[in-house]
């Protein structure tokens, strides 16, 4: 298929485009690089030996979405057959600080992108979600079924808010074949070590923390809170290497190819890990200690949440390959090679 990879040059966006592009599958990549850069998709062509078309545009211009799929079809003689949508903001902090530019980028961007792709008569997509749709989860091991709660922040409420407008383009136009992949925690990178997580700033998430602490760059990681309800007392969760995310998109196109209508996927493994669980797997993994604190609780977390997949594996034939060894260890490999991450900022 001739995929639109919105946010390619991102993260989970990135590895994704590996698996698709490994999977036989034409890639075009649009992202407006405001937490990425270009280096991380020479990377992708350094692993693939792949030149990936790049086409620098934020997804609410429109004219640039229009031009980017113009040039896409004049230099290929191609349409685009699926999107599969990752561009957004993804911070659940910064959302509560800045709820307008997450509303504005998330939802707003995604309204434009819809129109484009329409006038383009592209009515298959992929798109990003997160657990974070289920608030609190009323049932562990989470499933499809549990219903969705209340988010504690407004970028989980974008993911709630646009998993509701995408049923409802394809409840206006049966023609929409939609697959909504709630990601759980993704960790790790690609085994070569040349691309992988790269925050700015801080750390928010627990892994690219811990990386950072055993390169040097922090001196320990805060635990939040080990008060929890859980055997150790530190929150759990369903971490899941980003490799095994990108190939759960690879299969999810199948999903599209049989007509699915609106399809929802759990995607994790199934297993939850504390904290503590995760601190000790990557000093064990990597042979390197990860100092602690025990901090207080952290606004807006949620005590224990973890998938069950089940219905990825029936359904897509998909499944977590990678264990949380893996996870620790692809994360480690890739920070202790870049320890300063690809220096985005500097570009
Ligand atoms: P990321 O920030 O690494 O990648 C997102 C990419 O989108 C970046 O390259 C960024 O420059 C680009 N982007 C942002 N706004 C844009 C816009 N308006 N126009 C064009 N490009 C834009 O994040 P990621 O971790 O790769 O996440 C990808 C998607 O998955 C996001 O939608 C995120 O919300 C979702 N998600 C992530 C996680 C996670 O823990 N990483 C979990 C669940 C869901
Ligand atoms: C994991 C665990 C923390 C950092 C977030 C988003 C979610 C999704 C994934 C986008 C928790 C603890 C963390 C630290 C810690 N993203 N922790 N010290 O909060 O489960 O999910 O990222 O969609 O929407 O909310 O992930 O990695 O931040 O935290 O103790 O420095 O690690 O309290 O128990 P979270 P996380």
């Amino acid at each position: 298929m001739n995929i639109l990879v919105t946010g390619g040059a991102g993260y989970i966006g990135s590895h994704t485009v590996i698996a698709l592009l490994e999977s036989g599958h034409r890639v075009a990549v649009v992202d407006n690089l405001s937490n990425s850069c270009e280096k991380s998709l020479e990377r992708v062509q350094e692993i693939t030996g792949e030149n990936i078309p790049f086409y620098p545009v934020d997804i609410r211009d429109g004219d640039g979405l229009r031009k980017a799929i113009k040039s896409f079809g004049e230099e290929t003689g191609q349409k685009f057959d699926c999107c599969i949508h990752f561009a957004g903001l993804k911070s659940p902090n910064e959302s509560i600080r800045l709820p307008l530019d997450y509303y504005d980028n998330n939802i707003n961007g995604t309204l434009v992108l819809l129109d484009v792709l329409r006038e383009h008569g592209c009515k298959n997509l992929i798109f990003s979600s997160s657990a974070s749709v289920y608030g609190d989860p009323a049932v562990i091991p989470v499933t499809e079924e549990c219903p969705k709660g209340q988010c504690t922040n407004p970028y989980g409420w974008t993911k709630s808010m646009l998993e509701q407008i995408l049923t409802d383009m394809h409840t206006s136009d049966p023609e929409y074949n939609i697959v909504l992949l709630r990601y759980f925690n993704p960790l790790g990178a690609h085994k070569s070590g040349l691309i992988g997580e790269d925050p700015n700033g801080i750390p928010n998430n627990l892994m690219p923390y811990i990386t950072q602490v055993a390169v040097g760059r922090r001196d320990e990681l805060s635990v939040y809170g080990d008060d929890y309800d859980t055997p150790d007392g530190t929150g759990i969760r369903d971490y899941i290497h980003v490799v095994d995310l990108a190939c759960g998109h690879v299969k999810a196109l199948q999903a599209i190819e049989r007509k699915c209508g609106v399809a929802v996927y759990n995607l994790g493994t199934g297993r939850g890990y504390s904290v503590l669980e995760v601190v000790r797997a990557f000093e064990e993994a990597n042979g390197i200690k990860v100092p602690y604190v025990i901090k207080p609780r952290r606004a807006g977390d949620v005590a224990v949440s973890y998938s069950n997949p089940a219905k990825a594996e029936r359904e897509l034939g998909w499944k977590a390959k990678f264990d949380i060894v893996d996870m620790c260890r692809d994360a480690w490999n890739w920070q202790r090679k870049n320890p300063d991450g690809l220096k985005c900022e500097e570009n």
